[in-house]
């Protein structure tokens, strides 16, 4: 049985992979993407960002996502949607526009309308809102929060709503896994939404890690408890897991199939945890050398999409519950 198989007979909805339209060509690639068996929901890595799907005022571009949209119908996979409100990847009409709060509200209100409704009945979760916080748990200075203070949080979640009354919506970001005082944030975020009345309905962790860093299963645990206080969902939604040191050696690559054991063990162990998002699945499509040269390997399969010993322990795992 592959991986999502066993998530499903663990009693969770889904193992998902991060897709990108210029991986179809990859014939080797998509025949682990297309099976079911390990991958239960398609996210598109980049197609629905804000500058490739609305790149200049009232141009959408929804080819790529509906490719993915319409692969994954084909394939009985369930679609995840990414991403609506976030600072980055924007257009520069939009990063570098002069806004006042009713011409900003106006423009998301339109680019969230028109994405979601687009998708509406298709995506079984958007990421609505993401990365709105830094690091040290103050809110990020984007377009959104200098024109517009902490108001393009639940209006983004308000608008998406109506076009959408059944996507689950979520908050999403990183590091919340790591650094308490981000996560403090995040809750009080959530809060923020809920009360000005807007729904928001999941959180997730995007879990990108590193070998030897990774948060340990309690923690990660007792993390997802604080936002299902709130009533909300939890995912761990762009997980990889990155060497440091290349190339690994066994006691790396042991270690990260530890690591990937314990962020599953911690999906399993939560109730509303619904399920888990591998940010792609072999690495040679992984975003991390790019960004972090020196840091890699992250996937559960290598670049020539043999399994590595990660895939067989979290396999072996599920198996056993
Ligand atoms: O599409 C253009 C292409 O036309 C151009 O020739 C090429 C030259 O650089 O760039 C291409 O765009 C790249 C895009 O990926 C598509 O490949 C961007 O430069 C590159 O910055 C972009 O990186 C993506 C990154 O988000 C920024 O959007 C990564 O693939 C993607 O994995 C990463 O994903 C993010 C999540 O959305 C949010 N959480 C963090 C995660 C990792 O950074």
């Amino acid at each position: 049985q592959g991986l999502n198989a066993l998530m499903v007979a663990a009693g969770k909805l889904y193992m998902g992979t991060a897709i990108e339209t210029n991986n179809f060509n990859d014939a080797a690639y998509m025949a682990i993407a297309n099976d079911r068996n390990e991958f239960g929901l398609y996210v598109p890595e980049n197609s629905q960002k804000w500058e490739e799907i609305q790149p200049a005022v009232n141009t959408f571009s929804f080819a790529a996502p509906d490719s993915i949209d319409a692969l994954a119908k084909k394939n009985g996979q369930m679609f995840r949607c990414h991403t609506l409100t976030w600072h980055s990847q924007l257009p520069t009409f939009v990063a570098n526009g002069t806004w006042t709060k009713d011409t900003l509200s106006a423009l998301i209100t339109t680019h969230i309308t028109n994405i979601v409704t687009h998708y509406a009945g298709s995506c079984y979760a958007w990421d609505v809102v993401n990365e709105a916080l830094n690091d040290n748990g103050t809110f990020r200075s984007s377009v959104f929060f200098r024109t517009m203070g902490t108001d393009f949080l639940p209006l983004s979640f308000t608008v998406a709503s109506k076009a959408d009354p059944n996507a689950k919506l979520y908050y999403n970001d990183f590091n919340l896994e790591t650094l308490p005082r981000k996560a403090d944030a995040a809750v009080a975020l959530v809060k923020l939404v809920q009360a000005a009345g807007a729904p928001i309905h999941g959180i997730g962790f995007q879990a990108h890690f590193r070998v030897g860093q990774t948060p340990n299963t309690t923690s990660l645990v007792a993390l997802q408890n604080r936002f299902v206080a709130l009533g909300l969902d939890t995912t761990f939604s762009e997980l990889d897991i990155a060497h440091t040191s290349l190339p690994p050696n066994s006691t790396a690559i042991e270690r990260q199939a530890q690591d990937y054991v314990g962020v599953v063990a911690a999906c399993l162990a939560v109730q509303r945890c619904v399920g888990i998002t591998l940010w792609q699945f072999s690495d040679k499509y992984s975003w991390i050398p790019t960004t972090f040269p020196g840091l890699g390997d992250a996937c559960l399969w290598t670049a020539n999409f043999t399994k590595k010993p990660a895939y067989s322990s979290v396999a072996s795992f599920l198996a056993g519950k």
